[in-house]
């Protein structure tokens, strides 16, 4: 009922060179394989445009943030209207380093979601709990907390076109993913906690996922896919990934 998704998130990496080595290797590979899910690629600011132009219709484009503000005198911020502009259709909101790297909170998080919304992207909104969290049983309350920093912002259909990214922070590039069963245990909470619209939620898992341990999480009933990261910079890797999400 669900189409898988996996979704590349190139954070601050790579060349113009390197992105379209990256594009044409991905390209043969997507080529010779038959895989069916769908595929979004969220590169740098600068880079959206050439990936855009490089990939086909059946790869979606993404930013990795937005500004919550709609235009103005905001020095260094990129709006929800230029990345529509730039052929993007997806953005990520409240990934984990922007949260403790850049200060995002929940209620910044929840104003970049409802600036995406408005125009009409649809936001890859990312959640998760640190290890300290974990380790303090606190898993499914912060989880709750940042799903209902959106849901208090009382927009009509907020889970509809829209897509959960699951990613435990101490899972984020450290080579140490969530078993299968944690990670099913919180987006099964999380899509009870979207209501009636989440049963159409894609709900990601993001977190050192790769080729060989992505068969056994996409297998679990409630992980729709996948945000990628480190993996997403090697095509074999990466293409690999997406032919898993069949
Ligand atoms: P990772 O990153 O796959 O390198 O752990 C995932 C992410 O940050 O989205």
């Amino acid at each position: 009922m669900r189409t898988p998704l996996v979704a590349a998130n190139w954070k601050m990496h790579g060349t113009q060179a390197f992105a379209r080595q990256l594009l044409a290797e991905l390209e043969k590979g997507f080529a010779s394989s038959n895989c069916s899910a769908q595929v979004l690629i969220c590169p740098p600011f600068p880079y959206l445009s050439l990936v855009g132009d490089a990939v086909g219709e059946g790869v979606a484009l993404g930013a990795q943030n937005l500004s919550e503000q709609v235009s103005g005198a905001f020095t260094g911020e990129v709006s929800a209207e230029m990345l529509l502009d730039c052929g993007a259709s997806y953005v990520l909101v409240g990934h984990s380093e922007r949260r403790s790297l850049y200060g995002e909170s929940n209620e910044l998080v929840a104003e970049k979601f409802a600036a995406a919304k408005a125009s009409g992207l649809i936001p890859v909104l990312c959640i998760g709990e640190s290890l300290e969290q974990r380790e303090a049983g606190k898993t499914l309350a912060v989880v709750a907390e940042q799903l209902a920093a959106i849901t208090s912002l009382g927009l009509e259909s907020p889970w509809q076109d829209t897509v959960v990214a699951y990613e435990p922070v101490w899972a984020i590039g450290t080579g140490k993913t969530a078993t299968p069963e944690q990670a099913q245990e919180v987006h099964r909470f999380i899509r009870e906690q979207l209501g009636e619209a989440g049963v159409s939620t894609q709900i990601l898992y993001g977190g050192s996922v790769k080729a060989d341990n992505a068969v056994e999480l996409f297998a679990q009933q409630d992980i729709d896919g996948a945000l990628v990261g480190g993996a997403s910079l090697k095509a074999e890797e990466f293409v690999s990934i997406c032919c898993a999400a069949d």
